[in-house]
């Protein structure tokens, strides 16, 4: 296979992650796929970015990060001045982007990838935003180039979720699906489980990395809603904004309410769900309180799952325990190995 440059755009807590995971991955890569790479390009919203044809030395990128200093210094060609301007003049064959997230746009991940594959790169994403706002669009203009656009990694991070059905489950058609799809209100459930108040819960989620510093996001549902927005979108086939998700987050949730619960032998999760009738989808984002017959009682901490209803196989679950930065970077290798590998 020939050499493969690749471009990172977004190198923050994924784009870290992923460059990790090509450092520890490259000889199993070379071995059993014949892939080898170099990436060429690294850029960033205030930390700099760099172009280096030769190649980017991933550790070195990854400590300045760490130490504040500027990617600029990396590069051997005039530093781009945005992500577009690096897109343009990196001759990368694959572009990962992984910038922060936009509900409402999806910019500027959308210009990005469309560009990439403009110019005929694959285009791999763990960025809901351009999934939600414009999945056809760039499937269709990736088709017309002979390039993938793929995702795996904004639906249960690495877990194969867009590949399951699209490599295994041929002809099946999803009617259904119920699951929890967002850790960080997960985590504050479980924690005020334990006694802790709805502040103190989000404190400690907040502590450990999982919740940001505005977790309006994550609380107020809008994080789960896009991923409910994407499965519809790609898995279902029909047009679904986040917004149109009839949503409702964890707020009103009180530690009287979680107590209350406990005692009739229920758990509240915020549960995420979509059903097809005809060409439409109900599709929502609320809290439940779930007994123990459920598949979604046990589900704890930061652990997601999601159970699909199909026409042809029943019920079919899928649980990914404590994900992270590092198995959103495995969705996005598996996702760059599936595209550059050609199918047997
Ligand atoms: N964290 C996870 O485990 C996880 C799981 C699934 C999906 N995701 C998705 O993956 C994406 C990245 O998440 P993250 O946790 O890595 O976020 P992050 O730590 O905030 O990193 C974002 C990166 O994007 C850069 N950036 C921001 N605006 C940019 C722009 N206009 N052009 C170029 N680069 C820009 C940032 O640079 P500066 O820091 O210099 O601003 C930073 O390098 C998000 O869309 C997120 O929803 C994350």
């Amino acid at each position: 296979m020939p050499h493969i440059n690749l471009a990172l755009i977004g190198f923050g807590n994924v784009g870290q992650a992923l460059a990790q995971l090509l450092i520890r991955k490259q000889y199993d890569l070379k071995n059993q796929y014949d892939i080898s790479f170099t990436v060429t390009a690294i850029g960033t919203g205030t930390h700099g970015a760099a172009i280096n044809p030769d190649g980017i030395d991933l550790n070195q990128a990854i400590s300045m990060i760490g130490s504040k200093a500027s990617l600029d210094a990396l590069s051997t060609v005039p530093v781009p001045t945005d992500g577009l301007s690096l897109i343009k003049n990196c001759r990368a064959d694959v572009l990962f982007e992984n910038t922060p997230v936009d509900y409402e746009t999806g910019q500027p991940a959308l210009d990005h990838l469309r560009t990439a594959l403009e110019l005929g790169m694959h285009a791999i994403t763990a960025n809901k935003g351009p999934v939600v706002h414009g999945f056809k669009e760039l499937s269709t203009l990736a088709t017309s180039r002979g390039r993938k656009f793929y995702f795996e990694s904004t639906v249960m991070d690495g877990a194969p979720i867009f590949s399951l059905f699209r490599e295994t489950l041929p002809a099946a058609n999803l009617i259904g699906f119920r699951g929890i799809l967002n850790s960080t209100t997960n985590l504050i459930l479980s924690r005020m489980e334990t006694g802790e108040d709805f502040d103190e819960a989000v404190t400690y989620a907040q502590s450990i990395g999982i919740a940001e510093t505005d977790p309006s996001g994550d609380i107020d549902g809008w994080d789960a809603a896009i991923k409910v927005a994407a499965l519809v979108n790609v898995l279902m086939g029909i047009s679904l904004k986040p917004a149109d998700v009839d949503r409702q987050g964890i707020r009103a949730i009180s530690a009287r309410d979680i107590q209350q619960a406990k005692q009739t032998g229920k758990r509240w999760k915020l549960v995420c769900s979509a059903r097809r009738t005809g060409d439409r989808v109900t599709a929502k984002v609320q809290p439940e309180m779930v007994s123990s017959d459920s598949p979604l009682y046990s589900v704890d901490g930061t652990t997601s799952v999601v159970q699909f209803e199909t026409d042809v196989l029943g019920l079919l679950s899928v649980i990914e325990n404590d994900p992270g930065p590092e198995t959103t970077a495995y969705g996005l290798l598996a996702d760059f190995i599936n595209a550059v590998t050609p199918r047997q």
